[in-house]
């Protein structure tokens, strides 16, 4: 119990020291309030600055993708392996079991399939339900230049008024329609757009030349999708080249849960995001996992 009498003088005050009035570790993000940027940490690593995320929301447009038919079987013993879980309020109640204790980033669009006009989204989780879920951020997939752009912004701009109010990060998620070019000209375009507009992190793909200047110019960090699967020296070069180019991490889903070895393949990725590692170097540590 606090005594009003015969304490020991305080005299710890450091008064030749400053108080550190640093910037947060993470791009544009030290101007937030501590639960923000709390959650901020857990999606990016305070000592490296980045993150692996893996991505498994593919079903909610694309129902049961290769790599993700059971989600309990297949995406379970990869949830310790990675930073950041990533997918729908529907898989993570029915097939991650709330021990890992991994952030999540939760998908929060919702709205359309691949059967028709992929742009026609809207906000299809509640933030309580979020909350309950106990999610680090939200996602959002915006549709720069796509039919419904308007809306797919609206979505974006409501998602991340309501994450201000309580604390809770928006990825804003740049969905390239099947008409427009994956060039640096437009990906400039909408993750600039998306990081104006209120997004914490945007998350778009990579691509050569000029992802650099994409990294650049947007105020927010970056994370890269990894996109259809491709051999996994490509998909460890194209990671490296990204975090090279200034990429803050992955969010990666297909390249992962569709190599022939996903665990090795995480492994690998993260050696690349977090530790710096060549893409030869992380390919040669797949294959040592992968035949042990
Ligand atoms: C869908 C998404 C997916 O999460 C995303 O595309 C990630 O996975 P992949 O690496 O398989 O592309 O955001 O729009």
């Amino acid at each position: 119990m606090a005594d009003q009498s015969g304490n020991k003088d305080a005299k710890s005050f450091a008064t030749d020291i400053p108080v550190a009035t640093d910037g947060y570790f993470l791009k544009g993000s030290c101007h937030y309030d501590w639960g923000m940027q709390d959650r901020l940490s857990r999606i990016f690593r305070p000592d490296t600055g980045k993150t692996v995320m893996l991505a498994f929301d593919h079903g909610y447009i694309m129902g049961p993708t290769s790599g993700l038919e059971r989600m309990d079987l297949q995406v379970v013993p990869l949830a310790e392996h990675c930073d950041v879980l990533m997918c729908t309020r529907g898989a993570l109640r029915t097939c991650i079991p709330p021990t890992f204790n991994k952030p999540v980033c939760l998908r929060v669009s919702a709205g359309a399939t691949i059967l028709r006009e992929l742009s026609d989204e809207l906000v299809g989780v509640a933030i309580d339900d979020a909350i309950r879920c106990n999610a680090s951020a939200m996602a959002v997939q915006v549709y720069v230049g796509a039919e419904y752009e308007h809306k797919s912004i609206g979505n974006l701009c409501k998602v991340a008024d309501t994450g201000m109010r309580h604390g809770i990060p928006t990825l804003g998620v740049t969905a390239v329609g099947k008409e427009m070019a994956r060039d640096s000209r437009y990906l400039g375009l909408a993750t600039r757009l998306l990081g104006e507009l209120g997004a914490q992190f945007v998350k778009t793909y990579y691509c050569e030349p000029g992802f650099d200047k994409v990294a650049a110019g947007c105020p927010v960090p970056i994370v890269i999708a990894g996109g259809k699967k491709l051999p996994e020296i490509e998909a460890l070069t194209m990671a490296y080249k990204a975090i090279d180019q200034g990429a803050s991490g992955v969010d990666m889903g297909r390249n992962i849960f569709q190599a022939d070895n996903p665990i090795a393949m995480l492994k690998a990725v993260m050696s690349i995001v977090h530790e710096g590692a060549k893409a030869e170097e992380a390919l040669d540590m797949y294959n040592t996992l992968k035949n042990e």
